[in-house]
């Protein structure tokens, strides 16, 4: 006898859920552009305090890899599919093209400082809008905010006068 599931995925509404993945689905596509595009700086960045600058860059790619798992899994908990394949994150990035090779320190935090604005303007959105809608999703929302405030921030200081 096959048994029948009557588990609901979520106890989340579905109206709720799919306006979670509204906003969260941008996020999770910027961050995992912030990932891919971080790992090139690191490859590629040249000059003045290179090891710093090089190791820093690393560390923004592990937590943009962290906060995009931490909204994925947020909107796929409340029972929605996520698409992250990489010809859709290509797709729908907002994130401009980043210099290609070898790039002086100071032009390539730019660059990444420019991506991470990008991720910032939609996880800002969607701590906005969510505010209404879902406050647990509005939580992930802000502490990837945060974080990444903070990762732009230590970027920043390396070209700040
Ligand atoms: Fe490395």
């Amino acid at each position: 006898m096959t048994e029948v599931i009557t588990t609901p995925t979520s106890t989340t509404s579905p109206d709720v859920a799919a306006a979670a993945a509204q906003f969260l689905g941008p996020v999770v596509i910027e961050l995992q552009a912030l990932a891919v595009n971080g790992k090139q700086a690191h490859w590629h960045v040249r000059g003045a305090n290179f090891i710093g600058v090089h190791e820093l860059l690393d560390q923004v790619v592990d937590h943009a890899q962290d906060y995009a798992d931490t909204a994925a899994e947020r909107v796929v908990a409340l029972g929605l599919p996520i698409d992250a394949r990489i010809q859709t994150v290509a797709e729908k990035t907002g994130a401009g093209k980043m210099p290609a090779g070898f790039l002086a320190s100071d032009a390539m935090i730019t660059s990444i400082i420019e991506q991470i604005d990008v991720a910032l303007a939609v996880v800002n959105k969607a701590v906005k809008e969510l505010d209404a809608i879902d406050q647990t999703s509005q939580d992930v929302a802000i502490e990837i905010a945060r974080g990444l405030d903070k990762d732009r921030w230590f970027l920043f200081a390396h070209i700040a006068a």
